[in-house]
């Protein structure tokens, strides 16, 4: 297998495995696909980065020099954005159950402050009245992939529901505030093209009801992100062309009927920008014929935790052996000592054998960020691919690293 002009294999020998390798060339064709998806000559069009997705600042650069903001969820994100050059009014702080010091450096660092819950506005009174203030609403609909990543309806822990919206507006008001955004995040990994002009129907006429009522205007008008990637078994990419299309004729119509002002339409992706740039490259530690037949490798969830997590399916490809037809079936498993350590059930695989190097596809978003060192098996190496020439972008985590923070009784 070849990425980006240089061979997995030579990779893998090396810097060892597993290891997470990035296509940069690719990220950067991805920021652009979707600014042209969405360029328009009336509607202005913000974006920004879900750094959650992957935050490494070699990553963070791109998106800087393609010009978008960041979606920060965490004191840490917002750091290393501002490290990044981001400034502090291309960021879009979003938090969920923020403490005070969350708050705190939200505020201080001047980002967009985007509340999950009306009384939190209170706790951020105490700290400062920012000049503008923005809800995460929950509009009472979600749609994604998996239950698990739906973030929207009435069994998401986020946001404000729409029934009480108006109420978190309205004291934003008697609070001095005079400047408002509308943000809404409804859940991850959607491929469907026309959910998202649907979702942002819905939205707007939330936002409509709330403006009436109030006499306010918004700012800007962020649909979130969801922009699905296909994994293993789904079918086609995601039209992006038509998404931008229908949901910016959306916009239009609907800013329009319902006088919404001349609000910016704000976008936060984050798989779709980078799921498809990263690759995990892990080693067939050994086969297994047990009362099922096991392939084990040298990952395991504490590297790549989307399969255990959500019963996400990879596409796995045994390097090599890329063209050869199925012809065992098996189970993947890594080395963790859990039994939901398992990437993939009764999956279709040529002939493996111990040694060789089994990819795992699509995984540049939400791999490594969310790695662990589980077992005491530490977090992989990530090396970037760019202009054909890799370079180590993050070291292998070792067992000093573990212990540098540990302090003895
Ligand atoms: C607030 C917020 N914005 C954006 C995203 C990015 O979502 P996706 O990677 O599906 O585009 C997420 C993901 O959970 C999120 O919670």
């Amino acid at each position: 297998m070849i990425i980006s002009g240089i061979s997995v294999q030579e990779l893998a020998e090396k810097y060892g495995t597993p290891l997470y390798v990035y296509d940069f060339s690719r990220i950067h064709e991805n920021a652009q696909r979707l600014k042209t998806a969405f360029r328009s000559d009336d509607v202005s069009v913000d974006f920004y980065y879900a750094m959650k997705a992957n935050c490494h600042p070699a990553i963070l650069d791109v998106f800087v020099e393609e010009g978008y903001g960041m979606d920060c969820v965490s004191p840490g994100e917002l750091k290393l954005a501002l490290q990044a050059g981001v400034k502090p009014e291309n960021i879009l702080y979003t938090g969920n159950y923020e403490s005070h010091d969350d708050l705190k450096a939200a505020f201080d660092s001047g980002a967009k402050i985007n509340l999950d819950d009306i009384s939190t506005l209170y706790r951020l009174l105490k700290i400062g009245t920012p000049e503008m203030i923005t809800y995460r609403i929950n509009p009472g609909k979600g749609k994604g992939k998996y239950e698990e990543i739906t973030t929207g309806g009435d069994k998401a822990k986020f946001g404000v529901p729409y029934e009480k919206a108006v109420t978190a507006y309205k004291n934003a008001i008697d609070a001095g505030i005079k400047r408002f955004g509308a943000h809404m995040m409804t859940g991850s990994g959607v491929l469907d093209a026309d959910h998202f002009p649907n979702m942002l129907e819905l939205f707007l006429n939330e936002l409509g009801e709330i403006s009436s009522e109030l006499g306010i205007n918004f700012e800007f008008i962020d649909m979130g992100g969801g922009l699905g990637i296909p994994y293993f078994g789904d079918g086609e990419t995601l039209d992006i062309e038509k998404v931008g299309k229908n949901t910016l004729n959306i916009f239009r119509k609907k800013v329009m009927e319902l006088k919404l002002g001349n609000p910016t339409l704000a976008l936060e992706p984050g798989r779709y920008l980078v799921g498809d740039t990263g690759i995990m490259v892990s080693r067939v530690t050994g086969i297994k014929e047990g009362y099922r037949t096991f392939i084990g490798i040298d990952a395991g969830f504490n590297t790549l935790i989307r399969s255990a997590l959500y019963g996400a399916q990879h596409s796995i490809i045994i390097d090599g052996k890329e063209n050869e037809a199925p012809s065992i079936t098996a189970d993947i498993c890594g080395q963790i000592c859990e039994n939901t350590d398992i990437f993939a059930k009764d999956r279709m695989l040529p002939l493996t054998e111990e040694g060789d190097l089994a990819v795992f596809t699509q995984a540049g978003a939400y791999g490594n960020v969310m790695s662990m060192p589980y077992n005491l098996r530490f977090r992989p190496a990530e090396v970037a691919v760019v202009d054909g020439k890799d370079k180590l972008i993050t070291r292998r985590e070792v067992f000093d690293d573990y212990m540098s923070r540990i302090q003895t009784l």
